[in-house]
C-alpha cells in the first residue's frame, strides 16, 4: 500500500519540481539558501540509474535557468546509490561525471550525500577521483558517528574539499559507529572545529542546540567571520530556529527534498525523532 503524500508534506516539499520552486523562493526571500534533493536511493537497475542522472541534469539546467532571473539560491544534493553505485562503481562514476560536467557549465554546486556504511568507502573514493576535475562544484558529507571520520576530515581539509558534517542517520553496528549521543556530540564538535579552522566553507548540519551553540561559541572565540561556514537544517525541522539563526547574521541553508520516492527519507526522519510523528499528524489536519 502506498502512503499518500499528505503524510510526507511536513518534511518533503512536493512530489515535483514545479511544486518545489515556490517553496525555494519563499525560503530565499526569508534569507535562507537551499540545497535541493531529488529523492531516490539504492537503485538496482542500470536504466533507472541512467534515467535518474538525466533527471538530475534536467534539474541542474532548470535551477540555473531560474538563477538567471536571480530568483533561486540553491545548490543540489544527490545520493550516489541513485546513480548506480550499487550496480557498478564504473557506471556510477560515468553518471557522476556527466552530472558534474553540467554542474560546472551551469555553475551549480553538487553535494554528495553520505549513505549507509556499506557505501562509505566507495562514496569517498568516487568523490576523491571526481574532485580534482570539479573542485568548485562538488563536495561531500561526513558522519560524526563513524569511527573513521577524524581521518576523513583531515584528508578532506588537506584536499581543500567542501564538507558537510552531520551526526549520521543510518543504523550502524558498534564496530563502525559510536552509539551514544554524548560521544557522537563530542566527536561532532572536534570535526566542526577542525573543518571551520582548516577546511573550506563547511556545512554544519544539525538541529541540535548543543552543537549549534558550540559552533557559535567557537567562531566567536576565534573571530571567524560568518562567510567561512554555514549552518544547515532540514526542511520542516525547526523552521523558526532556521529563521532566527539567519536573522542573527549567520548563513543558513535548508535541505529541501522533493520527488515521488520520499518513503525512505521520510522513514529516517520519523525514526530519528519520535516527536516528528506528531508534526506529521498535525500537518495532516492543516490545509
Ligand atoms: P537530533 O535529532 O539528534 O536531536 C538532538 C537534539 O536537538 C534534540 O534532543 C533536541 O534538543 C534538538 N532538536 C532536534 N530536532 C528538534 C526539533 N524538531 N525541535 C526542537 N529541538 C530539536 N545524515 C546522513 O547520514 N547523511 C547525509 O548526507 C545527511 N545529510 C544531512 C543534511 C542536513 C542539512 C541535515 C540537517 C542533516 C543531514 N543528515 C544526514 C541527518 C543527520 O545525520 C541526523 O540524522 C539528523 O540531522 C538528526 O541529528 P541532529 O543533530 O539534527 O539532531
Amino acid at each position: 500500500m502506498k502512503l499518500p503524500f499528505a503524510f510526507a508534506r511536513r518534511f518533503v516539499a512536493a512530489e515535483d519540481l514545479s511544486g518545489t520552486v515556490p517553496i525555494v523562493r519563499k525560503l530565499n526571500t526569508k534569507g535562507l539558501s537551499v540545497t535541493l534533493d531529488l529523492l531516490g536511493e539504492y537503485v538496482s537497475d542500470k536504466s533507472v540509474a541512467n534515467a535518474a542522472t538525466d533527471a538530475y541534469v534536467g534539474l541542474l539546467k532548470r535551477v540555473s535557468k531560474e538563477d538567471a532571473g536571480d530568483t533561486l539560491k540553491t545548490n543540489i544534493s544527490i545520493k550516489l546509490s541513485m546513480l548506480g553505485q550499487k550496480i557498478d562503481d564504473g557506471l556510477c562514476k560515468e553518471n557522476l561525471s556527466r552530472l558534474l560536467a553540467v554542474a560546472r557549465e551551469e555553475d551549480v554546486f553538487v553535494r554528495l550525500d553520505m549513505e549507509g556504511s556499506d557505501l562509505t568507502e566507495s562514496t569517498i573514493s568516487i568523490f576523491e577521483s571526481a574532485y580534482p576535475h570539479y573542485p568548485d562544484h562538488v563536495g561531500i558529507v561526513l558522519q560524526a558517528y563513524l569511527h573513521r571520520t577524524a581521518e576523513d576530515v583531515a584528508r578532506m581539509c588537506e584536499m581543500n574539499a567542501r564538507v558537510r558534517i552531520c551526526k549520521g542517520a543510518y543504523k550502524e553496528p558498534a564496530s563502525l559507529a559510536y552509539q551514544d549521543m554524548p560521544t557522537i556530540r563530542e566527536r561532532y564538535v572536534e570535526h566542526m572545529q577542525k573543518l571551520i579552522t582548516d577546511g573550506r566553507h563547511p556545512g554544519i548540519a544539525t538541529h541540535d542546540d548543543f552543537l549549534i551553540n558550540a559552533t557559535k561559541s567557537f567562531v566567536a572565540e576565534n573571530s571567524i567571520p560568518s562567510e567561512r561556514y554555514e549552518f544547515q537544517m532540514l526542511f520542516g525541522v525547526r523552521p523558526h530556529t532556521q529563521q532566527e539563526i539567519a536573522s542573527s547574521g549567520y548563513r543558513m541553508r535548508v535541505y529541501v527534498p522533493f520527488g515521488t520516492q520520499w518513503l525512505p527519507y521520510f522513514s529516517r526522519r520519523i525514526r530519528e525523532r519520535k516527536e516528528n510523528l506528531w508534526f506529521v499528524i498535525r500537518s495532516l489536519f492543516r490545509r
